[in-house]
């Protein structure tokens, strides 16, 4: 992004966040209302907040209490703003205390669903219905409304829900609106956006494509950038959005590690070189990977090699191209709300999630990363409009040291093709059946514990399989998928007549926590 505010950053929300758990949600759930929203550390001052000139204020939930002496401290000038807030949870009773109202703590929370009946139907509550289900996490509540304010729901235990100053420029509900469990929190959310804020509607994925080429081609100049595509989302729209930008001047190469998805790489090269005209190549690697991996049974080590061969086998092969002066990179806002740049500090932290590990400095890019400013969601959007197949952007998300984490102990040519096989077979069916994008995750482990069966008249002594499907939002908590029976049957049945090298199929059913959604 450049330092100048864009019309696309302009009229959206500053969400500040007193660290809930949601507070991601609340930006996600903004902006798929096509309004812009920045998550931003408490610690901010008023003139920050101006400088991003927002048309309003969310102030999050948290685990704090107001009256509390480690309560997050704060530009107390912010909540004497013209500007509409709106306050979540702890956002409420801040506005509260701030406001001479009373908070309590009663040592009795709401926690979970709860009924609210709406008091006031202008404003926060136009169109909503008397009675609707919301989602509380609370432990205080406001016990005294600031005087003037008005309350505009209660939860079916009278505890204040919802409440209001006289013109409805402060706004604040006890419940979480942005939580999918509250039916009616899209509503509230939209009535808060532009019946009381007005904020502009235009942070869509066309005009996002729109902005980011200029800023590109800025940016780039006559240089050239290079592109590591990994064969994921996140990579591959990047590619297609630097094409689009600066066309001949970017180039893209896809390291093969030989531990994708059955013809992933392939795939993936021809979608974005036929489909789109992106200049890519792939280069195969797969035998120094699994030259590196031979004899190695610790998942960590695993991983540390991985990430080791790949910068090897990207250094040589950048080398080839030695006139680049740019490097892009898929890093998404998530990794940059970790990484404390919202705090306001310019640490710049390369992906140390991505699948590859980081690169070194010593290599001299500079980097380019135009998704660093999306969610998830937002990149598939993006992926979409610039004409990527939906299968390749619908797809479940993929750990970037591939099927070697999914290979209990060592990693052979052999069981990378035994396990690409029966993996490909289970979400083949997963499509067949209509449920692959029920489900956030599905995936299979090759466990290499044999076990006898009988196939026709003869004894077969072959490797186990798991197979995992898991729901989730973002990965950090999952549950395992109560998958239809007659799936589960074609599956095992499927997998076990046509893939040599496995007689025996099983169904995890651990979700996380306590397990991990990833075996290794
Ligand atoms: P776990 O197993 O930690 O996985 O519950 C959570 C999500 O992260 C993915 N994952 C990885 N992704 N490099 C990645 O790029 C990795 O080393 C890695 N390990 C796990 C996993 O597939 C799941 O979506």
């Amino acid at each position: 992004m450049g330092t100048e505010l864009s019309a696309l950053h302009t009229g959206g929300v500053v969400i500040i966040d007193f660290g809930s758990q949601y507070t991601q949600l609340i930006a996600r759930k903004v902006r798929e209302q096509n309004v812009y929203s920045e998550i931003v550390h408490a610690e901010i001052t008023y003139d920050e907040i101006l400088e991003r000139e927002p048309a309003a204020i969310i102030l999050s939930g948290g685990p704090s209490s107001v009256f509390e002496e480690k309560a997050p401290s704060f530009d107390e000038s912010i909540l004497n703003t013209k500007l509409p807030i709106l306050g979540i949870c702890y956002g409420l009773q801040l506005l509260a205390h701030h406001n001479g109202g009373l908070v309590e703590s009663t040592g009795e929370g709401e926690y979970g669903f709860a009924e609210i009946k709406v008091n006031n139907f202008s404003g926060l509550f136009e169109n909503i219905p008397k009675k609707s289900q919301v989602w509380m996490s609370h432990m205080d509540r406001v016990t005294k409304l600031p005087d003037g304010w008005e309350v505009l729901a209660y939860s079916s235990n009278q505890i204040i829900a919802s409440m209001s100053n006289k013109d409805q420029s402060r706004v604040a509900t006890q419940f979480h609106p942005e939580v999918a469990h509250s039916h009616e929190g899209v509503s509230i959310l939209r009535n808060f956006l532009f019946n009381i804020a007005h904020c502009s509607d235009n942070w869509t994925a066309g005009n996002f494509i729109e902005e980011q080429i200029g800023l590109i081609k800025e940016k780039v100049g006559n240089s050239n950038v290079l592109v590591g595509v990994s064969g994921g989302v996140d990579s591959s729209v990047v590619a297609a959005l630097i094409h689009k930008a600066i066309g001949s001047q970017s180039t893209s190469v896809l390291i093969d590690h030989g531990l994708m998805r059955m013809n992933e790489a392939k795939n993936c090269v021809t979608a974005l070189q036929e489909g789109l005209g992106v200049n890519i190549k792939s280069y195969d690697e797969s035998e120094k990977f699994l030259s590196k991996l031979s004899g190695l049974e610790d998942p960590e080590q695993k991983r540390k090699v991985i990430g080791k061969q790949f910068i090897t086998s990207f250094e040589h092969i950048a080398k080839k191209y030695d006139n680049m002066d740019f490097l892009a990179q898929g890093t998404l806002y998530p990794d940059v709300i970790e990484s404390g740049v919202s705090k306001g500090s310019s640490a710049h932290v390369i992906k140390s999630h991505h699948n590859v590990g980081g690169l070194p400095d010593r290599m001299n890019f500079q980097l380019i990363e135009p998704l660093r400013e999306l969610f998830k969601d937002e990149v598939r959007k993006v992926g979409e409009e610039l004409g990527i197949p939906h299968t390749l952007i619908q797809r479940h998300p993929f750990p970037g040291p591939g099927l070697a984490v999914r290979i209990i102990g060592d990693v052979t040519k052999k069981r990378v093709s035994i396990l690409q096989k029966a993996d490909q077979i289970y979400l083949d069916i997963l499509h067949e059946d209509e449920i692959y994008h029920d489900i956030w995750q599905a995936f299979s482990v090759l466990i290499p514990v044999k076990t006898v069966g009988v196939m026709g008249d003869q004894r077969t002594y072959e490797n186990l399989l798991g197979i995992r499907a898991v729901t989730s939002t973002d990965g950090m908590t999952a549950d395992w998928y109560r998958m239809p029976s007659k799936t589960l049957t074609k599956i095992s049945n499927r997998i076990i007549n046509s893939v040599p090298g496995i007689n025996r199929v099983v169904y995890d059913i651990t979700s996380k926590p306590p397990g991990t959604i990833e075996w290794e």
